[in-house]
């Protein structure tokens, strides 16, 4: 039969991108424009610059998907966007885009949930096989997702205060490191030499629940007795002691949870999966313990609009449309 295109938009946050997917997963544009060179002399987002800036960038980016992707309007299929959740005034702008692309093309219009799309990012590298457990690490999010089937998302375990890379940038910030803050502290860790131990927050001995609130409260403390002992602050050390903390907890949660309900598969998702520490230790860990890892390539994790179509694709396959008067949740439940 001939092939099928999604055309996918994501905006939930700071990145607006557009990406053409054949077949469900033959990605072929993926575009990606970045807000973070505007956000970082603020240290972080600002919604309603990401807002405007949505504004500015959408039709812009969706014309070059096209283009690169060498197919024309008349061959998308439908038409995917994220629902939620994420900035409400940024999630609207490619909401309404997508409404008004699928209207004019008369075709379908798919939401998507952001998580299943960090998800499903790992189908467009591989087959997955069920039950599977994500572990989802990202500037908004984390979370451990058991997938008994497809499509069917359980939350088993999630953080109760900051999400990991929220608690990376912002100990990045307190180091005067720039925003986003993972990148420059994975490398501040990998370059160190020692290592100052803090502790870890296993919780609840049965719990597949995080917390990092008390890590980066560590990290502040630390820094806060070497400034009023005119110390140095030992920035490398420090690093490497806070991605250790982290790293330890998460993986040994995601190990176990996999062991508990006996899962074929382990997936990596959301911005942190960029993470150098992380993906060494849990393959290291996935290959002892015999569980097949997916881990997608960088630019899959972060946000983007192909794993936005690679969600979208298991609700075309299935004919689960949404209604055109469709609005952004930025609440959105998965
Ligand atoms: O998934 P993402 O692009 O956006 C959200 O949906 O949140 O994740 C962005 C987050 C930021 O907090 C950023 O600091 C973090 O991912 N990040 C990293 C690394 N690269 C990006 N955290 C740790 N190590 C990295 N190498
Ligand atoms: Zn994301």
């Amino acid at each position: 039969s001939r092939p099928y295109h999604l055309l996918a938009i994501e905006t939930s946050c700071d990145e607006t991108s557009v990406a053409v997917v054949r077949d469900g997963s033959d990605v072929l544009s993926n575009v990606v424009s970045s807000q973070i060179d505007t956000h970082r002399r603020f240290g972080g987002v600002v919604p309603e610059i990401a807002s405007r800036k949505h504004v500015e960038s959408i039709t812009v980016i969706l014309e070059e998907a096209i283009r690169e992707a060498g197919v024309t309007l008349e061959e998308i299929d439908a038409v995917a966007v994220t629902e939620g959740p994420g900035l409400v005034g940024a999630l609207l702008v490619g909401v309404v885009a997508a409404k008004s692309l699928a209207l004019a093309l008369n075709v379908p219009l798919i939401g998507t949930h952001h998580i299943a799309g960090h998800i499903y990012a790992n189908r467009l590298i591989g087959t997955i096989e069920y039950p599977a457990l994500a572990l989802v690490v990202s500037g908004g999010h984390t979370e451990l997702v058991l997938l008994r089937e497809e499509g069917r998302f359980e939350i088993v375990g999630r953080t109760r205060d900051d999400a990991v890379g929220e608690a990376y940038d912002k100990v990045a910030r307190a180091l005067s490191l720039p925003y986003p803050g993972g990148p420059h502290i994975d490398r501040l860790a990998h370059e160190a030499d020692e290592e100052i131990e803090l502790p870890r927050a296993w919780l609840e001995p049965d719990s597949y629940d995080f917390s990092f609130s008390g890590l980066k409260s560590a990290v502040l403390a630390e820094i806060n007795r070497a400034n009023m002992k005119g110390e140095p602050i030992r920035a490398k050390a420090l690093a490497r002691g806070f991605q250790m903390s982290v790293i330890d907890v998460v993986t040994t949660k995601a190990l176990r949870a996999a062991a508990e309900f006996g899962v074929r598969q382990l997936l990596l998702c959301g911005g942190v999966a960029a993470n150098r520490g992380l993906r060494e230790r849990l393959a290291a860990m996935c290959a002892e313990a015999g569980l097949p890892l997916l881990v997608p390539p960088l630019r899959l994790c972060t946000d983007n609009a192909a794993m936005i179509a690679a969600a979208a694709d298991l609700k075309w396959r299935r004919g689960e449309f949404t209604p055109l008067d469709m609005k952004a949740e930025p609440q959105l439940s998965l």
